[in-house]
């Protein structure tokens, strides 16, 4: 099972992710989630990489397939993968099919949500520092203050989610990623999916045209 999911920034990727890749007992591969790894390190790499993020750029593709190409040849991925994240423009889509797609076609998921609410997610957004797990203030609150209520990890508030980066990340998702809808769309892999129901509705779209 290869699923690719898209999405503007705060659409749900990362949330519907997780539960794919449980649902389906394939890995979860966020590049968003190996980069913020890669850059708690104090290496020139982690330095150059986190500039990018923080001002809501993309990382350059020759950093970023490299790091793919590797987790994708992991013996986990051999099974079938969940990527979020990747692709990320049109470039990285055409790599990826030479690097994963060459015998079955991925089921590409696209979430489609609102700015207004992409913008009330992103800010709102906390995540755990220890476990990675994402909650929201409002949405999905931890029932622990401030702590994680899986691991106890204290929650922080990404680097990128404060309002400038907030702009940018969506000024570069409409310019560089939302190409892909079309791009999928013509090869009549994508399905696109309602972003702006509840955590638990929109799994349920993603699981039944996971069936069909
Ligand atoms: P990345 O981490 O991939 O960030 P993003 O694409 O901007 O997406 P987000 O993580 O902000 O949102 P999401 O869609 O995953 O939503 P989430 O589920 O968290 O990338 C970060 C940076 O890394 C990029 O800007 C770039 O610099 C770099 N990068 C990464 N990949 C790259 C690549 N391939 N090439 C180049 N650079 C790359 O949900 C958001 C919030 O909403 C959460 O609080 C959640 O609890 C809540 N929520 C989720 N679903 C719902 C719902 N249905 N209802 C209510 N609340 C919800």
């Amino acid at each position: 099972m290869k699923i690719i999911v898209l999405g503007p920034p705060g659409s749900g990727k990362g949330t519907q992710a997780v539960r794919l890749g449980k649902y389906c007992r394939v890995p979860h591969i966020s590049t968003g989630d190996i980069l913020r790894q890669l850059v708690k390190g104090k290496t020139f790499l982690a330095k150059r990489v986190k500039s990018y993020m923080n001002s809501g750029k993309l990382v350059p593709d020759r950093i970023i397939v490299d790091i793919v190409s590797g987790r994708l040849a992991e013996k986990d991925a051999k099974k079938g993968f969940v990527l979020d994240g990747f692709p990320r423009n049109l470039n990285q889509a055409e790599i990826l099919e030479k690097l994963a797609m060459v015998k079955d076609k991925p089921k590409v998921f696209n979430l489609k949500a609102s700015d207004k609410t992409l913008v009330k997610r992103i800010s709102g957004r906390r995540v755990c520092g220890s476990c990675r797990a994402n909650y929201h203030v409002e949405y999905n609150p931890s029932k622990i203050m401030e702590k994680c209520a899986n691991c106890g990890g204290s929650l922080y508030q990404r680097d990128d989610d404060k309002p400038q980066a907030i702009r940018n990340r969506l000024k570069v998702y409409k310019k560089e990623s939302r190409p892909l809808v079309r791009y999928y769309a013509k090869k009549k892999m994508l399905v696109s999916i309602n972003g702006e129901k509840t955590e638990k509705e929109v799994f349920s779209s993603l699981i039944k045209h996971l069936k069909k």
